[in-house]
């Protein structure tokens, strides 16, 4: 089941829990239109991916043993991961093992910061700053799903044209309605 709640800055590293000990509700994230479900089985995970007509799929595993190129290797992805971005696609993911943290931005440019664990699906819509890093533990393995084919853009808001980007401007268009 997830946890959520606001992120605190400090110097700890991103894999640590960063609590600030001010949980956020279930709701609000909906607000945000991100849609999360527990889901303890692969056949209904499936289900779900019939209905929302999500044709492509790929597995993921990051684990600190057995990264290829070590845990050098695996620190570097992890930075690619934890740079604040958005996609022009929903981000699907079932988490099958492992644990993981979602942050995704509030109206108020706010981190909040989601722990998953086995059988959590998050769903992030498009245009929403969002970044992931693991626990501590440093083992994850995930269900990626796709509408089409993987889109594996990421634009990265440091970049500076993140906001005039259509589908964000949608986004943000969706959260005053
Ligand atoms: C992704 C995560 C890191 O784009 O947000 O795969
Ligand atoms: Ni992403």
């Amino acid at each position: 089941m997830v946890k959520i709640y606001y992120y605190k800055e400090d110097d700890s590293p991103m894999t640590a829990p960063h609590d600030s000990g001010e949980p956020v509700a279930a709701e609000e994230l909906e607000k945000l239109g991100v849609f999360y479900k527990y889901i303890d089985s692969q056949a209904s995970v499936d289900n779900l991916a019939t209905e929302r007509q999500y044709k492509n799929r790929d597995y993921i595993t990051l684990d600190g043993a057995t990264f290829p190129g070590g845990e050098e290797a695996l620190n570097a992805k992890l930075d690619v991961f934890f740079n604040e971005h958005i996609h022009e696609d929903e981000e699907i993911r079932y988490i099958i093992d492992g644990t993981g943290y979602f942050d995704v931005r509030d109206n108020n440019d706010r981190w909040v910061r989601t722990l998953v664990e086995k059988y959590d699906l998050l769903i992030l819509p498009a245009g929403i700053y969002h970044r992931f890093t693991l626990t501590d533990d440093k083992f994850v393995k995930a269900l990626r799903l796709f509408k089409d084919e993987p889109k594996w853009v990421a634009l990265n808001r440091i970049d500076g044209n993140t906001e005039s980007n259509e589908f964000r401007k949608e986004y943000v268009a969706s959260l005053s309605s």
